[in-house]
């Protein structure tokens, strides 16, 4: 956890330092532990990029089959950490929705075990210990408010998890939970347009298009389950377009020394824009949430800021 140089109450938790550089290596490791404890021999997933890398890496650690399907525009490091660690990869031409139709059409025939965030329950256990870990970083209190990059939105519903049982175990004082804000890109809002229409589900995203790969999930699984936590927690959703998720990136880098990722600058963005609209007050202290190496998206980051590889 880093306390900005700028905001004195604002807490980054930096997940890049993670194996495999993205908080996904949180639920994998858990769930890979599992597979291989109940001995399951070969594992397949649809991913936006990072799990990928996760489960593979996890998978060649345990000895086992690792079949992974993304989508053909991912940040290069995914690419490459999946193939080099040993995966089976196969590069779609479409989304992680499309990604997870050919798994699950496939699976019976071909003996795979989905491992799908929400379609076994490990993952979200592994992905709960972000929630437990603020607590304790925070000297066992609860933030004001905590922001969460969501795509398919796991951490943020394990999170929740991990409060109702910091309370039941006697470790955090039951009463104000932080306020849960989920951030996505603009070119791709599912969570954003249910929330603001008071819907109960998600509708798919048409062209789901941002250069925050790991925000790519046209219609996340678990969308009610993450509805209702908002809702409960008087969080909102909220998205903004790649330009000022690109500015806030650059700022971060620039004024303090972090490099995030895009899925992580979409956080620092909405924490402005909350102290702007006066929801939230620079007294209140709160946990903004990096989910991966700004280092993993050098090839996409670069793009979107206009910088050619000097030849
Ligand atoms: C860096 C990063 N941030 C955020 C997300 C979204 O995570 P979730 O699907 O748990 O909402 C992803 C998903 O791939 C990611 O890789």
């Amino acid at each position: 956890m880093l306390r900005s140089k700028r905001y004195s109450n604002v807490f980054l938790k930096e997940e890049g330092a993670n194996p495999t550089g993205s908080f996904k290596a949180r639920g994998l490791a858990l769930a890979v532990t599992m597979a291989k404890h109940f001995g399951l021999k070969k594992l397949a997933v649809p991913s936006a990029g990072n799990a990928a890398g996760a489960l593979a890496a996890y998978a060649a650690a345990a000895g086992i089959e690792a079949n992974i399907f993304m989508p053909k525009d991912v940040p290069f490091a995914n690419y490459v950490e999946a193939v080099l660690y040993g995966a089976n990869v196969t590069l779609v031409d479409g989304l992680i929705s499309d990604c997870g139709r050919i798994v699950a059409e496939r699976k019976e025939k071909e003996g795979w075990f989905d491992i799908s965030t929400l379609k076994e329950p490990f993952r979200i256990e592994g992905k709960k210990t972000m929630g437990y870990e603020l607590v304790e970083q925070l000297g066992w209190e609860y933030p004001a408010a905590v922001f969460y990059p969501t795509g398919g939105g796991v951490g943020l519903i394990g999170m929740w998890k991990a409060f109702v049982e910091l309370e039941e175990l006697g470790w955090v004082k039951p009463g104000r939970r932080p306020k849960m804000i989920a951030v996505q890109s603009a070119g791709c809002a599912p969570v954003t347009r249910a929330f603001e229409s008071g819907e109960k589900v998600s509708q798919m995203w048409q062209n789901a298009e941002t250069f925050a790969s790991g925000l790519r999930v046209p219609k996340p699984y678990g969308d009610y389950i993450m509805l209702e936590i908002l809702k409960e927690s008087g969080g909102v959703s909220l998205s903004f377009p790649d330009e000022q998720i690109l500015a806030s990136l650059k700022d971060w880098a620039k004024n303090e020394g972090v490099f995030l990722s895009p899925e992580g600058a979409a956080s620092t963005v909405a924490y402005d824009h909350l102290i702007k609209s006066g929801y939230l007050k620079p007294e209140d202290k709160v946990v903004l949430f990096n989910t991966g190496a700004g280092l993993k998206y050098t090839d996409v980051t670069a793009k979107a800021a206009g910088l050619e590889q000097p030849s």
